[in-house]
């Protein structure tokens, strides 16, 4: 597994806007927009292309295309969600499937409630995006589902990642496998109560409100 915490000053400004508590959900909401479109930058640095002959208004030449078959982007409901439009405004033709995972805050189990993707995803690159890596179960389980499926390689976008959470991870998936994380940052510790510590609170909360 590789983790990639992404040294941007960019980067490192907009993630410490959305820790601040004072920040409201508008804002939060802008600005994790803009820090998944630049992790996504770094995120797609693997995805595959193949040489294209196109014309310009000068001269035929070669250039480079996203092949078929084209990268799936799955957001993890509901917090996920909040990161979908960074991806898809770097890969717009990718596809989109989603999983619908809660993590229950006594036990810190996680139980898939919807699934929206194909049964076969043989050759495809995976994005996952889910902002927080907290105990790691929730990106296992998605990590796992897709690879069952028959997925190249999983490329998980998180925004702050807890070094347990990562350990986990990469604990329980074979070492074989291509998985990547990237992340704005491996924070200190989680807590008992399973919170990213300093992290920026409940990511699905700040970004649509406690519902
Ligand atoms: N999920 C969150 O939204 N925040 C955390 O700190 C941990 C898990």
């Amino acid at each position: 597994m590789r983790v990639l915490e992404i040294d941007h000053p960019l980067v490192a400004h907009k993630l410490t806007v959305l820790r601040d508590k004072k920040t409201p959900s508008s804002v939060f909401r802008q600005l994790a927009d803009e820090l998944v479109t630049l992790l996504a930058y770094e995120a797609t640095r693997s995805v595959a292309v193949a040489p294209s002959g196109i014309n310009t208004p000068v001269a035929p030449t070669t250039g480079m295309k996203i092949t078929d078959p084209q990268p799936m982007i799955v957001p993890i409901l509901r917090a996920g969600l909040g990161m979908l439009d960074g991806l898809t405004r770097l890969i717009p033709t990718g596809e989109v499937g989603f999983l619908g995972m809660v993590r229950n805050d006594e036990t810190l189990e996680v139980t898939t409630y919807a699934n929206r993707l194909p049964e076969d995803l043989t050759g495809r690159q995976c994005f996952v995006l889910d902002p927080m890596l907290a105990t790691g179960h929730t990106l296992i389980a998605a990590v796992e589902y897709l690879l069952e499926r028959g997925a190249k390689d999983v490329t998980c976008v998180t925004l702050v990642c807890a070094p347990e959470g990562l350990k986990t991870l990469e604990e329980s998936i074979a070492e074989d496998v291509n998985l990547t994380v990237v992340t704005a940052a491996v924070d200190d510790h989680l807590n008992e109560r399973g919170y990213i510590v300093p992290g920026l609170g409940d990511a699905g909360d700040r970004l649509f409100g406690v519902v």
